[in-house]
């Protein structure tokens, strides 16, 4: 293992309106394959994992998750974990430019972070590149992997078919649009809405954008994950899959979802919320983080609000209705109705929001 050295101790956490100051703290570890920068927000607590987060191409961990973090309702989950949020390589500010790892490279790292803060298991959280870094990083260490959050993963590498339809567009497009085009809709670029023109402007002018290329191209360059559905490849841990139902990657995360364990996994395909749920729908995403660690035995629903309890109770008692775990879950939100709903298809649970 390579000399773990902490070389920077900065970040401030901005607050919420009557919230009590958490410590944060960025560090970096020399790996086998470059230095690594991550920001520890919150103390370890007893036997409960850390959340490990891992953001998109074009993004860092504050652009990638501040919104679902610091979303008002989040602050009761997250007081019961220390958060690690891990900034891909080069994407933090005055990064020099890398010969850059490859993802699997990249999750390869995981364990010199866990290893510097003596972090036995987590759960993870990532998003598009990121969600495949944890995924490949689960495949490699189950032991350490107690659940994941997977946020618009495509376990499978690019065919000939999406290299020439990613040539064609290269021809036309910008690497910032082509980013863009990853992380959002059709729709949701053509609208130009407030969150697209800030997200269009900090990939446009990233002092980084070298960088960011790099990490786009061990993206499109990524291995095949290789899940089988009752195959020695797959994910052990309960596994919450998550994607808008517009996504550019909405096919890509329903095929996923046919080939791991459906006695593991979840399936939340959300209505309105474009290419970054955990952007555009925080609320709905907290709710369903809530039941998901309900569901390994976290946040048992004394120490939830009156409201939370209400809805849990309901979830849980349906649930347990419909007996065990042992089928394929899919909880599918609708914004119109206000409800969030959870079961096996035909056999839907329903709470209201
Ligand atoms: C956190 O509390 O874990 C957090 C705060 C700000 C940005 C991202 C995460």
């Amino acid at each position: 293992m390579a000399e773990l050295q902490e070389v920077q101790i900065t970040e401030e956490k901005p607050l919420l309106p009557g919230q009590t100051p958490e410590a944060a703290k960025t560090h970096s570890v020399e790996t086998p394959y470059g230095s690594v920068t991550f920001t520890v927000y919150g103390t370890p607590k007893p036997k409960r994992p850390a959340i490990l987060t891992y953001h998109d191409v074009g993004l860092n961990y504050k652009s990638c998750f501040q919104p679902l973090f610091q979303f008002e309702d989040m602050q009761e989950i997250i007081q019961n974990f220390v958060r690690v949020h891990v900034d891909a390589p080069g994407m933090e500010e005055g990064a020099p430019v890398y010969q850059y790892p490859s993802l699997d490279q990249l999750a390869d790292m995981i364990p010199c972070v866990l290893q510097y803060l003596n972090f036995s298991t987590i759960i993870g959280v990532g998003v598009g590149a990121g969600a495949y870094i944890l995924a490949r990083y689960a495949l490699n260490h189950p032991d350490t992997v107690e659940g994941l959050v997977l946020i618009n993963i495509d376990p499978n590498a690019k065919g000939w078919m999406d290299w020439a339809a990613h040539k064609l567009t290269g021809l036309t497009s910008s690497i910032p649009e082509m980013i863009l085009g990853h992380l959002f809709s059709q729709e949701e670029l053509s609208g130009n809405s407030e969150l697209i023109q800030k997200y269009r402007n900090i990939i446009t002018h990233a002092p980084n954008l070298d960088n960011i290329e790099l990490y786009w191209n061990s993206y499109n360059n990524r291995r095949d994950l290789n899940f089988e559905r009752g195959g020695d490849i797959t994910l052990r841990c309960p596994v919450m899959l998550v994607v808008g139902d517009q996504a550019p990657h909405e096919d890509a995360v329903v095929e996923c979802n046919s080939k791991l364990d459906p006695t593991q996994t979840s399936f939340l395909k959300m209505a309105d919320s474009g290419g970054q749920p955990q952007l555009t729908q925080p609320g709905k995403l907290t709710e369903a983080f809530k039941y998901f660690l309900q569901g390994m035995g976290y946040m048992a629903s004394s120490c939830m609000t009156r409201l939370s309890r209400s809805r849990t109770a309901s979830l849980t008692s349906a649930a347990s209705v419909d007996g065990n775990r042992s089928r394929s879950r899919t909880l599918s939100q609708s914004s119109e109705s206000g409800t969030l709903s959870s079961g096996p298809p035909g056999h839907t649970m329903e709470v209201s929001c």
